[in-house]
């Protein structure tokens, strides 16, 4: 894409600015304090394609295309056999003579952007085996909350190397902070995405193999699921080299007084968190389920404002 130019797709959290992103928020925030939130899809349908499991995403998605005045359209893999029955550029041409936006969650990112690359309406991300951007932006907004600000926060993320991590990657291309993951050399993310947002100089990013020191003085302690959606069949292989980064109450008494506990759930507790921990009062797991609902509808009101003033 030529520099300047918006992409019409939400597909990673660098497909926003950084002024969209705090946008975004601001909207989000706004909406869940109880202003009215404008209706731009009025008697207009969202197709929501989904080849994984969900519960947040799907009945967040769902509940702010309605909220937004729009009516979801929910249709899994059995039925489209994207790429199978037909092909991803056909899905895509014929879902946009009905809808108004498409939301995807699939397993390979390339085909979220060979499918946004042919379709004429946006297209969002809605968790593919490489980034999970919808996440990450609902973390934010509850990093907002609790903490007081986005900017300059020391975020820890302990386990797998994984697509949520990624978004907080490309979060740091946009936000400045001091990203901290500490992993297994058997679990390290995709250095690609990592050196994009080193490259833009805003962020910190360290990759270790210490949790003790990663946690030190964070204002975020993140988890996720030691073996995906996807790779379920890794999961003993994952707890053996994972173990050590478990987040725990021990490990938490190293970050800042005050910290907030994440995960993105749904959470394997005793695995990758104790229950102790996620049902403790530093976590705020439950308000960021919630914020995916306030943070999506500001998203797709923001792609959908774009489409009017390009
Ligand atoms: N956090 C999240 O995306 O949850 P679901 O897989 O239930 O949608
Ligand atoms: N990393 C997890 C996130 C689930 C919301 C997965 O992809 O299964």
């Amino acid at each position: 894409m030529p520099p300047g130019v918006k992409s019409k797709d939400f597909l990673r959290i660098t497909d926003f600015s950084s002024e969209e992103i705090r946008a975004t928020l601001v909207w989000a925030g706004r909406w869940k304090a109880g202003e009215t939130v404008p209706r731009p899809l009025e008697d207009q349908a969202v197709g929501l394609i989904f080849h994984k499991p969900s519960l947040r995403t799907r009945q967040s998605f769902e509940a702010a295309v309605v909220r937004l005045g729009g009516h979801p359209m929910f249709i899994t893999d059995a039925e489209i056999q994207l790429g199978v029955r037909e092909s991803i550029h056909d899905v895509a041409h014929v879902m946009s003579r009905y809808l108004a936006l498409i939301v995807i969650r699939t397993f390979k990112q390339s085909d979220v952007e060979e499918l946004a690359r042919h379709a004429a309406v946006p297209v969002i991300n809605a968790l593919t085996d490489v980034d999970h951007p919808c996440q990450v932006m609902g973390d934010i907004l509850t990093a907002q909350e609790h903490l007081g600000r986005i900017d300059d926060l020391a975020v820890a993320f302990l386990g797998d190397g994984n697509n949520v991590f990624h978004a907080w990657a490309n979060l740091a291309a946009r936000i400045p902070m001091d990203l901290r993951l500490a992993t297994s050399p058997q679990t390290l993310p995709d250095m690609a995405i990592v050196e994009n947002a080193r490259r833009t100089g805003l962020s910190k990013i360290t990759i270790s193999h210490d949790p003790t020191q990663a946690v030190r003085g964070a204002d975020i302690v993140y988890t996720d699921v030691w073996a995906s959606m996807g790779q379920k069949d890794l999961a003993a292989e994952r707890t053996r080299l994972l173990k050590p980064f478990q987040v725990n109450a021990d490990l938490l008494k190293g970050a800042k007084p005050g910290a907030i506990v994440m995960h993105c759930l749904p959470a394997e507790r005793g695995r990758e968190i104790t229950d102790g921990v996620i049902d403790g009062p530093q976590s705020v797991v439950f308000d960021e389920a919630e914020n995916r609902l306030w943070v999506q509808g500001a998203i797709i009101a923001q792609l959908l404002a774009r489409r009017v003033r390009t």
